[in-house]
């Protein structure tokens, strides 16, 4: 079985600041860094670093090639990733005091996948192949579509939340990986966990899903089985990417054939880990740091 993650590749501006500057307000920042991210790149490290040996297709510009260098150092195969015209797809993400933060994204090469592209990239997988996607980049249709007819197996984190995910095929994903504000937005519900839980079982009857709950855990749902997870209390620092850090330890402990139970642990410490932090793919652990905390 081969994992192919099709997904984003940014670069993160990430600014310190007070609090999330709010409509109207200038505000100045304590500092500027600049990290590898995008929730495709970031789940593929999340995958790496738990020993997961993983595909990343997608597009970058020539100002992204040190996102291909990272990769690879995570020991990430980058043979699909295209360098295209134009700029990078990029983030500016203010990360504030109190721990929040706020992603402003730029598409860029994230938005200029195209058919022939997809084709040739899936015409490298087969049935039994995991497919990881996310919303950041286009022709996800697309891409389901042609996964599906090949055999693979679908996995969906629908992050950021828009209509583009409303237009997709959603019976065909096998794997769902909701945070609580995209699982109510699909559900056009509150954000009442029981609800939700209950929403989201109904609504893919045969999918698996994952829903994380920030502090208050994590929650596996299909149709015979429902677990529940408490997060370990930490200190949070900067919350970027726990939710790819927890789809990739999630996934990799599936793939390693442990039980949900065991699946939900992990990826939850894994998180707990990444929002001690900062920034996006440097905050996520390895597996060597997960099962030191894990003592
Ligand atoms: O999930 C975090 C990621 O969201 C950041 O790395 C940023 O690039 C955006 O894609």
């Amino acid at each position: 079985m081969k994992v192919l993650n099709f997904g984003s590749l940014n670069i993160d501006y990430v600014y310190s600041v007070d609090h999330i500057v709010t409509k109207g307000e200038t505000q100045s920042s304590f500092s500027r860094n600049v990290f590898s991210g995008g929730k495709g790149l970031n789940q593929s490290i999340a995958l790496a670093r738990a020993d997961v040996a993983v595909y990343q297709a997608g597009m970058i510009g020539q100002d992204g090639l040190f996102l291909l260098d990272i990769l690879k150092k995570e020991g990430v195969n980058v043979d699909f990733v295209q360098i295209c015209d134009g700029a990078s797809g990029h983030a500016i993400i203010q990360n504030s005091l109190d721990g929040e933060n706020s992603i402003l994204l730029y598409g860029g090469a994230n938005q200029q996948m195209t058919k022939e592209y997809v084709d040739y990239v899936l015409s490298h997988f087969e049935i039994g192949d995991f497919l990881i996607l996310q919303n950041e980049i286009n022709e996800l249709a697309y891409m389901i579509q042609k996964a599906h007819e090949r055999g693979m197996v679908i996995c969906l984190n629908p992050s950021p939340m828009n209509d583009i995910i409303l237009q997709l095929p959603l019976e065909l994903i096998d794997w769902w990986f909701f945070n609580e504000v995209e699982a109510s937005q699909i559900l056009n519900e509150t954000t009442d966990v029981n609800k939700l839980v209950a929403g989201l079982k109904k609504k893919f009857p045969l999918a698996k899903v994952v829903l994380t709950l920030g502090e208050q855990g994590s929650v596996y749902i299909d149709q015979t089985q429902e677990r529940r997870q408490k997060a370990r209390a930490v200190k949070a620092v900067d919350t970027t990417a726990a939710g790819d850090t927890f789809t990739g330890y999630f996934l990799s402990a599936i793939f390693h054939q442990c039980t949900i139970e065991q699946a939900l642990q992990q990826a939850s410490d894994a998180s707990a880990i990444t929002v001690t932090r900062h920034g996006a793919a440097p905050s996520i652990p390895t597996m060597k740091e997960l099962l030191t905390f894990e003592k």
